[in-house]
This record gives structure tokens, sequence and C-alpha cells, in this order.
């Protein structure tokens, strides 16, 4: 057996064409940087995502750092975020000179829970970033209510939920500006690095714009200065063939969801729980059991690869250390990442395989 927790390779084979022509198109226009791909791509995402405006960039992290700088959140200023995340998102609030304040997660969604949100609401607290985890949606109506109470920024860190919906409607169109990552292995991913941050606030895409072109709109006149945060025109052309087939792929992560969530349901692990108002486009299928590391080791010895997400959360991460949160500062967050194990997840997997996968799951049971 040799199941991966991802295929890239079989993803290609189904779209080879439409991608070798995309990607020929670019390089016989020679245009490399900038020009229609970009902006055709900008356009065609932020309108998938129900929003004004499109800014590509080079990944997700420099979207994430754009992002709060063209909001003006620096020195002085509170960020509110999870600790059950990826470092890209803290480290964007200490890019900008702010301090980084966690709060602990939802035991069910595994997204920022509102009471702990609430319970470090400052007078500094300029800006909320949550995150939507694994690919399930944060529940936004009451995280929108209360960052308007206390006049906050929303900012979605939406890097792992391309397309997952929230009371009927696209992630991305919640927050006042919102960031995606096209890392290779994302739901829609890029062959390389790519982001995007998407708003419905014209200063701040022109803000973003500006940011990640060296300050300039024009060739040599730089009206402040920034960074070289800009995509390239092949990642866009890639991820313009790909978004035409996201859609479908999310289904059919949904479907390989279900087919887990059925047949793992008398097992001692606990399947993910789509939340009521969310649509799970399942980025990640992550189960929880106390036998994580034996359970891994098993499947692994199997030819069946597993994944981590996250083995330590952000707060006790030797990168915070100067925080001075000791263990068992967020309980929820630490009992996750201590249980986590993340299973094959992708849209072409097979029935069969997930039927294997189980079976294997079955055996590692019955002989504990
Ligand atoms: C939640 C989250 N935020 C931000 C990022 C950063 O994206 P990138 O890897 O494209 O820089 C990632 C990437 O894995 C992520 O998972």
């Amino acid at each position: 057996m040799n199941i991966p927790l991802i295929d890239l390779k079989v993803q290609y084979q189904n779209i080879k064409d439409e991608i070798d022509k995309a990607i020929r198109k670019v390089i016989e226009s020679a245009q490399f940087a900038g020009g229609e791909e970009v902006t055709g791509f900008e356009h065609e995402f932020a309108e998938f995502c129900g929003v004004k405006y499109g800014v590509a960039t080079s990944n997700g992290s420099t979207a994430l750092d754009l992002t709060l700088l063209a909001f003006g959140i620096g020195e002085g200023d509170e960020v509110i975020t999870t600790p059950a995340t990826f470092i890209a998102t803290t480290e964007a609030i200490t890019h900008t000179g702010a301090r980084i304040v966690f709060a602990d997660i939802d035991p069910d969604s595994y997204n920022i829970n509102l009471k702990e949100i609430e319970k470090k609401i400052t007078s500094r607290t300029r800006a909320l970033i949550p995150v939507h985890l694994f690919g399930q949606p944060c529940d936004m109506d009451p995280i929108i209510e209360l960052a308007r109470k206390h006049n906050l920024i929303l900012i979605e860190d939406a890097a792992q939920s391309h397309g997952a919906e929230y009371k009927g409607k696209r992630v991305g169109q919640f927050g006042d500006a919102s960031i995606f990552s096209f890392y290779p292995g994302k739901n829609l991913g890029a062959y390389g690095h790519a982001g995007i941050v998407v708003t419905n606030r014209e200063d701040i895409a022109n803000k973003v714009n500006l940011l990640a072109n060296h300050g300039r709109h024009e060739k040599y006149a730089h009206l402040i200065e920034g960074y070289n945060y800009q995509a390239d025109a092949i990642q866009m052309a890639v991820l313009r063939v790909k978004l035409r087939h996201l859609v479908d792929w999310n289904e059919k992560r949904r479907q390989n969801a279900k087919i887990y969530n059925s047949l793992l349901e008398t097992l001692p692990v606990l399947s993910p729980k789509e939340k009521e108002y969310a649509k799970h486009v399942y980025h990640l299928y992550v189960i929880k059991t106390e036998k994580r590391n034996e359970l891994s080791e098993w499947l692994n010895s199997k030819g069946i690869s597993t994944g981590i997400h996250y083995p330590v959360p952000l707060h006790l991460q030797p990168a915070y250390k100067y925080l001075d949160l000791v263990s068992g500062s967020f309980p929820v967050t630490e009992e996750l990442c201590s249980k986590v194990l993340s299973l094959p997840m992708f849209p072409e997997l097979k029935e069969d395989d997930i039927i294997s996968i189980t079976e294997e799951i079955k055996k590692f049971f019955s002989l504990q």
C-alpha cells in the first residue's frame, strides 16, 4: 500500500492539457511579472470570494504582512489570534511591531473561541485574526459583532479554507480584509508560492498593492517604501486554471470526509465535526485520538502517510518563549495538539483507499 497525505501528481495528470497550455502562454508572451494573468486572477478570485478587490502576493505570509501594514497596525497595538495555527499568522503581527495576544479555541470546531477573545480585549487591542482552521470557517457573526463593538479591524486568515462557506457565503468576505495562501498543497494551490489579499475596501487594496510593489504604481515613482512581494504570472496562470475546478474538488473532499466519518464512527477516534453554520472544505481531515503517535506509526508502517497539524501549539514554540506562556495557558489547544492526526485527504482519493485506511485503523485498535 502507498497512500500519500496529498497527491498533486494525480491532480496534474487530470488537468495536464489545461495547465500546460496556460504555462506555455505565459512563457510565449514573456510577461512573467504583472500583466493579464495577474490582474485576471485577482479579479476572478475576488469575485469567487464575493468581494470587490484582490491583490495577489508572493505567498500567504506576505499577504498577511501587507494586510496588517496597510491597516497601520504597529507598535503599541495588540492583535488577538489563535495559538492553533501556522506561525505565519503570528509572525505578521510581530513584523509590524505589534504584540501577539492568544485566545484559546473551541473544542468542537478547533477555531478561536469568542468567549476567550472577549477576555483578552484591552484598550490596546487593534485587530482580530480568526483563522478558518483545516477548512472549517469560524463562527463569524458573533466575531463581527464583537469587532464592531470594540472598533477592531477584522482580518480573516483563510489560508486553509478556499471556498469554505459560513451560512452560505464564502469565506474571505467577512473581514475588513482577508488573506489566502496558494501554497502547493492547499485546496487551491500554485506550482510554487503565491497568496492574495481580498477586500471590499478600495483604500486597503490600493495600499497593499503599493506596498507589494516597492511603493509605486509607476516604474520609478516611489510614493512610499515598500517591498517586492508581488505574485508571478506563471503561478497566476496555474491558479486561473485550477480555480475553475475548485468547487468540484471541494465537493470531492466533502464526499471523502463523509466516507471517512461513517467508517470511523464505531472506532475510538474523534472525527471532525462540521458545524451547523459551516460548509467545511476539508483542507485536512483531522481526527483526534489518545493514541496519536502509536496510530501514526502503525499507519506509516503500512504505507499510509499521515500528518500532525500541529504537534506544538504556537505559544509553546521556542520563538514565543518571550511571551512567558507556560504549558496549561491554552488547555483546549494543547489537548488538540497532543491528539490530532491528519489522514490522507485530497479530491482524487479513492473510496477503496479510505476503506483500506480505516481497516488499518480498526486493526490497530483491535490490538490495543
Ligand atoms: C493558517 C495559515 N496562515 C498563513 C499561511 C502562510 O501561507 P504561505 O505558506 O503561502 O506563506 C499558512 C500556510 O500554510 C497557513 O496555514
